[in-house]
């Protein structure tokens, strides 16, 4: 059953409501929504939510989606071998 809410990332269970409730209170920079609501930092990494949540800040803000950039692409802290990547085995 749907308790009405409208979730954008998946992986972390963030909604509409609560991104729309950030920017609001003019947090409209996606790598401090990013930090605060964890989104994109789910097993997808944002694969499925950073578009939606630029659509979201370009409708809020009367930006163009083009004009926001991405967030920043973080690499591994330590060195991962593909195999363990591509395999998801255990190092
Ligand atoms: S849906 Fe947001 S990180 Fe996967």
């Amino acid at each position: 059953m749907s308790d009405g809410k409208v979730i954008v990332c998946r992986c972390n269970d963030v909604t509409v409501e609560e991104i729309e409730a950030l920017i609001d209170k003019g947090v409209t920079d996606i790598e401090e929504i990013k930090r605060l609501l964890r989104i994109g930092m789910g097993p997808c990494q944002g694969r499925t939510c950073i578009p939606i949540v630029l659509g979201i800040l370009a409708r809020k803000t009367g930006r163009r989606q083009e004009e926001i950039p991405l967030p920043r692409a973080r690499v591994p802290i330590r060195p991962v071998r593909v195999e363990v990547i591509v395999g998801g085995t255990n190092e």
